[in-house]
């Protein structure tokens, strides 16, 4: 047996007798290696393996924990629309009007933390556009938007090995204008679009706006899109564009392997239905190993890939993307119809803001205060809500999507919270027919602190009286 392996063993132990206790912290790594003789790097090797088997959990610049019991995956479901129909949800006007009149703790909103984004080399991206290039910044920009942007979007497709040219990038105010705009140029009222259940209220909302008919295909907890269910849709319907957010699907968080997303796009090409691709997500990676968009193997043509710097920048400034494939021509006569163009500012800002500073360094702290976000979670999860709630286990993006035990009421608990001043989104919201009623979405967004703590613990006390 090698020493760390040893040391870890005898960590196991401890942790099986109780002599470490769950959420406890483990001694540190200094004192790993001075009490058992070992180097620091045989202790950082121990606690490594020991992550590995999910005994132990990292926390940035706290050292490592032994991890609590995690509440189990959600339960597989069989809703979705398999006959074509309108979106007919209610909840998605009453609660999400609900949500934007309300000063609440905002566990309901995928973002995050306006503390965890780089706020100061933002201002000082937008200070330097204003004070440098004050014409162009306020004038209007090109339809299709800045070069400069549209060029520094492009290298970021290249390193995933996704072809993708600056002439085929069109500026949007976020990637739903981007989905907007790529749902009115490949569809017309009536057509049928297939879209994830459960899935982004914000595509459903921008279906119903299109009177376009709909088909849910699964989103799987863990495994991400179900392809083969997919294929039968295809088979069975003709549908013009499905709309697929296949790195950490919200609300879920789940993954669809790089074999799954090759598979769908050959079944859509067989099948002549267009993709718009919502990968707002791919960067938030928590592992830090960004997986590739659908775009990267697009070969026909098929793909409209849709992006934004909302989750990792700045939501306010409003910058998003898409990539048009055959229909960018179609896409900025639309853009222009819709708004001429997107504000200068924001654009040239963020241009420089990639130019001049470590975006890669921003989204490495990022993503590890996500997954420990969402750790935390989990843990208050176990610790304070009812026995047999269930919790996805993400690994990227800013959700997490719990069940309650016994059919219990999402929409109620939604409602209980809010009076109580903490915002959550019910999994009402996330299914064109309200499906997920015992379901309910949350942020990993928010840096834990006590506060948060309280909230996880009030919203536990009422989803007890909710099952
Ligand atoms: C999956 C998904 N797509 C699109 C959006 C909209 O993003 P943006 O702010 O860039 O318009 C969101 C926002 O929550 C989202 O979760």
């Amino acid at each position: 047996m090698l020493l760390y392996e040893r040391l870890a063993e005898q960590l196991r132990e401890q942790i099986a007798q109780g002599a470490l206790s769950a959420g406890e912290r483990l001694p540190s790594i200094r004192q790993l290696a001075q009490g058992h003789g070992v180097s620091v790097a045989t202790a950082v090797q121990a606690c490594l393996q020991l992550e590995r088997e999910g005994l132990a959990v990292a926390r940035p610049r706290s050292g490592y924990f032994v991890r609590a019991a995690m509440p189990q995956p959600p339960v597989v479901r069989s809703t979705r629309r398999r006959v074509p129909g309108t979106v007919s949800n209610p909840a998605l006007q009453d609660v999400l009007d609900m949500l934007a009149r309300s000063d609440v703790l905002p566990l309901h909103s995928a973002t995050p933390a306006p503390s965890l984004l780089p706020q100061a080399a933002l201002s000082a991206s937008l200070s330097r556009c204003l004070r440098h290039g004050q014409a162009a910044s306020l004038d209007y920009a090109p339809p299709q938007g800045h070069l400069v942007l549209r060029r520094q979007i492009a290298q970021r497709y290249a390193q995933v090995g996704a072809a993708v040219a600056p002439d085929e990038i069109v500026i949007t105010a976020g990637a739903m204008e981007a989905i907007s705009l790529a749902l009115r140029t490949v569809t017309k009222p009536g057509d049928v679009v297939v879209v994830e259940t459960p899935t982004y209220h914000g595509i459903l909302q921008a279906v119903a706006a299109l009177q376009l008919k709909v088909l849910e295909v699964p989103n799987l907890p863990g495994q991400g899109i179900d392809v083969a269910r997919l294929e039968q849709l295809l088979q069975q319907n003709t549908v013009r564009a499905a709309i697929l957010i296949p790195n950490f699907n919200n609300p879920l968080g789940s993954l669809t392997s790089d074999a799954d997303k090759q598979a769908l796009l050959k079944s859509c090409a067989r099948h002549g239905t267009v993709i718009i691709e919502d990968d707002i997500y791919g960067e938030l990676a928590w592992s830090g190993q960004r997986p590739s968009p659908l775009r990267r193997w697009d070969k026909q043509g098929i793909v409209i890939s849709c992006g934004s710097f909302s989750k990792i920048l700045a939501p306010g400034l409003r910058v998003g993307w898409l990539a048009g494939s055959a229909w960018t021509e179609a896409l900025i006569r639309a853009k222009y119809f819709s708004s001429v163009g997107c504000a200068s500012l924001p654009q040239l800002a963020m241009a420089d803001y990639l130019q001049r500073h470590d975006l890669e360094r921003h989204l490495r702290r990022l993503r590890c205060t996500l997954a420990d976000n969402a750790q935390r979670l989990h843990e208050a999860i176990a610790r304070h809500w009812p026995v047999g709630t269930r919790a996805s286990e993400p690994r990227g993006g800013l959700s997490l999507w719990l069940q309650l035990p016994d059919g219990g009421d999402g929409r109620a608990l939604f409602e209980a919270a809010l009076a109580k001043g903490i915002g959550t989104s019910p999994g009402v919201l996330f299914s064109s027919r309200g499906d997920y009623t015992d379901c309910m979405r949350l942020c990993c967004g928010l840096p834990w602190d006590e506060r948060l703590e309280l909230a996880l613990k009030q919203l536990g006390q009422l989803a007890k009286r909710a099952v």
